[in-house]
């Protein structure tokens, strides 16, 4: 999938650019988002890519931005943030106003944040090497970068996962044993704990993996709320989100992961 750049461009235009260019190339019914149903080629050469029109973003990675549906003027704290893809679409989302914090473990990644915001011409995002784990860390950020408050808006966590949403594309992944299975989801709860810690009252925190595991996405969510009782899930508007993937089988794995 392709995410089109609202800061910058519409649907419209690129759409129109890249079928020009030879690419067989749809609206998906997700506003912004592109679905590429042939052609292709170095990414980099494209019409529109260079000057930050769009960005590859699979249409499930597209719902996490659209589904934690953040305002402009927010603070907003991204953990495990590396490559920086939520983090642009966040922005862009916001119209680039507001506070966004990108959090990620291996400072080494850093740089990938933050080219992805200059190819883009976001200002919003800025970003931090820190555990996600860290609360006490993770909450001095907050308090040195958003006002002093020490807490944000909105927290969201793209929690390292076994990858097995991304089968098709990273095949290594299948001869992955089960036994990293145990050692994934308790970092995961461990990520989330400190995220609950970051959420001002009244704030929201959307956590997503990029596998179908119940182990890794509704049973983490499920045993996250029996140790945080004052956090509760709101349903998730599924005709809504039916009327996004309906008409594209290819998107039958990210189904399954929304709705898990
Ligand atoms: C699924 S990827 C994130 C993709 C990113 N959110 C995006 O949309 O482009 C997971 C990231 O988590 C980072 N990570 C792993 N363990 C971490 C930890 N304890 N704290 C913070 N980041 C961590 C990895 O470096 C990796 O970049």
């Amino acid at each position: 999938g392709l995410r089109v750049n609202s800061l910058r461009a519409s649907t419209d235009d690129v759409l129109g650019a890249l079928q020009a260019a030879g690419l067989e190339i749809e609206e998906c019914g997700l506003p912004g988002s592109l679905l590429l149903t042939g052609g292709g080629g170095g990414v980099g050469a494209l019409p529109g890519f260079g000057e930050g029109l769009w960005t590859v973003q699979d249409i499930a990675a597209q719902l996490v931005g659209v589904l934690s549906a953040p305002a402009a003027g927010e603070v907003v704290l991204e953990l495990c943030a590396a490559p920086g893809g939520k983090s642009t679409h966040l922005a862009e989302l916001m119209g680039d106003a507001g506070v966004i914090l990108s959090v990620d473990k291996h400072a080494k990644k850093l740089p990938l944040i933050r080219s992805n915001c200059e190819r883009l011409g976001i200002t919003s995002v800025s970003a931090h090497a820190a555990d996600g784990t860290d609360a006490a860390a993770l909450k001095m950020l907050l308090a040195g970068a958003a006002g002093g408050r020490g807490q944000a808006d909105l927290v969201v966590l793209d929690a390292p996962c076994s990858g097995s949403g991304t089968l098709r594309r990273n095949p290594e992944h299948r001869y992955e044993d089960g036994s990293r299975l145990g050692e994934l989801t308790a970092l995961q709860d461990r990520l989330l704990d400190a995220a609950a810690e970051c959420v001002r009252p009244g704030g929201a925190l959307v956590y997503s993996v990029c596998s179908p595991l119940v182990a890794e996405g509704c049973g983490r969510l499920g045993s996250f709320l029996e140790r945080h009782p004052t956090f509760s899930c709101p349903p998730i508007d599924a005709a809504n989100l039916e009327a996004y993937v309906a008409d594209a089988p290819v998107l039958g794995g990210a189904r399954r992961g929304v709705r898990s």
